[in-house]
């Protein structure tokens, strides 16, 4: 495949070419409101090949389908008038257009490429404009896993998915960084009570507050011994994912402890890489440190925004380790804990 084309989302004709191209059957990688989505035509089994081959992904893990509206579910999913229903209208009326995804039955119009051979596909309305025109253009629903190379870390602008696929795919378009940062939650509402299987910016008492329903977040991937992917009820959000090259240490959540996990680092020949907050201060340690700028430690939602740029900034430079405080549980900043506690996990 030739070089991939960078079009810009500001211009209307850039806009018309990515949506052309993915009419056609070919690959566009987009702006979401969480990270880059890796896009092809939802509906045809050939495109939708074609992610996998380029992201080298194992055809085990299904793709989320994105659609411009709720509306439009009948065109991927099989959703009889029941509670559960309802309670999917709920979910979408609540927390669509937004960072959340949800298990539906599918119809049979989804290739079996895109759901792995599952019962169930992930579905999304994204929240970015960007996003939304470009479904609104295409009139289609769009496959799209995160723009990386498989197992890589998540890519947050155009630059980091021309690093990882750059002429692996037919164009990218930018419409410069993502505003939350983080992955889509993904939720299987068909269970009581129901199920997040990734933890995102839509919170488990987010959804239990919208439904009345109990959540339960599903940590059973993370257990190495749980058996082969494909037997997982969601098969992505485990094991290897998140994985920047060098070895991640974390540090309990204050100033004292960072230092205190950087000074046990230093020394012998390693060089140690930092995730610093920027209203945080590491102070001086004798040893050098590369110190990279990581949002706001009073600001969850700028560490969960600028989370894996931090990751690959630092994994560019020649730190073999990277320190980094895990923030303390709660709101969004449990789906930063995830991340980082998977990033983290011997190999
Ligand atoms: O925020 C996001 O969700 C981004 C943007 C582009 O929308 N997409 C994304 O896709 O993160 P991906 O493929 O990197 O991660 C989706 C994960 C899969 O790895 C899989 O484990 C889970 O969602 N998933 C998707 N469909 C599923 C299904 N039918 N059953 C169980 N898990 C599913
Ligand atoms: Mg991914």
């Amino acid at each position: 495949m030739p070089s991939t084309l960078r079009l810009n989302a500001n211009r209307p004709e850039d806009m018309q070419r990515a949506a052309e191209i993915l009419k056609s059957g070919g690959l566009v990688a987009f702006p979401t409101e969480t990270v880059y989505g890796l896009g092809a035509n939802a509906l045809s089994a050939e495109a939708v090949r074609r992610i996998f081959e380029a992201k080298q992904r194992p055809s085990w893990d299904p793709l989320i389908v994105h659609l411009h509206d709720a509306a439009e579910i009948g065109r991927v999913s099989q959703l009889e008038d029941s509670a559960f229903a309802a309670r999917v209208k709920v979910l979408g009326h609540r927390f669509w257009p937004g960072p959340l995804t949800v298990l539906l039955p599918r119809s049979n119009s989804i290739p079996d490429e895109v759901t792995a051979g599952r019962a169930t596909v992930g579905v999304r309305v994204p929240g970015n404009a960007v996003a939304r025109e470009l479904l609104r253009l295409t009139r289609l629903p769009l496959a799209a896993p995160s723009a990386n190379r498989f197992g890589h870390v998540s890519p947050t602008c155009a630059e980091h998915v021309l690093n990882d696929l750059d002429g692996r795919i037919d164009a990218v378009l930018d419409g410069g960084p993502t505003a939350v940062g983080i992955e889509s939650t993904v939720v299987d509402p068909a269970q009581t009570p129901m199920v997040i299987y990734r933890s995102g910016a839509v919170t488990a008492e987010m959804l239990r507050t919208a439904t009345g329903v109990k959540v339960h977040v599903f940590t059973g991937n993370t257990n190495n011994d749980a058996g082969p992917p494909e037997s997982l009820p969601s098969p992505g959000v485990g094991i290897r994912h998140y994985a920047p090259d060098a070895r991640v240490i974390l540090s309990e959540p204050s100033e004292a402890a960072l230092r205190r996990a950087v000074a046990e680092q230093v020394g012998g020949g390693t060089r140690v890489g930092v995730l610093l907050p920027g209203d945080w201060s590491l102070e001086c340690t004798d040893e050098p440190v590369l110190v990279e700028p990581w949002g706001r430690w009073s600001s969850p939602e700028s560490l969960a925004r600028e989370l894996f740029a931090a990751l690959r900034r630092v994994e560019s430079t020649a730190a073999t380790v990277i320190v980094c405080p895990l923030p303390e549980p709660g709101g969004v900043s449990d789906a930063v804990r995830d991340r980082l506690l998977k990033a983290a996990r011997p190999r």
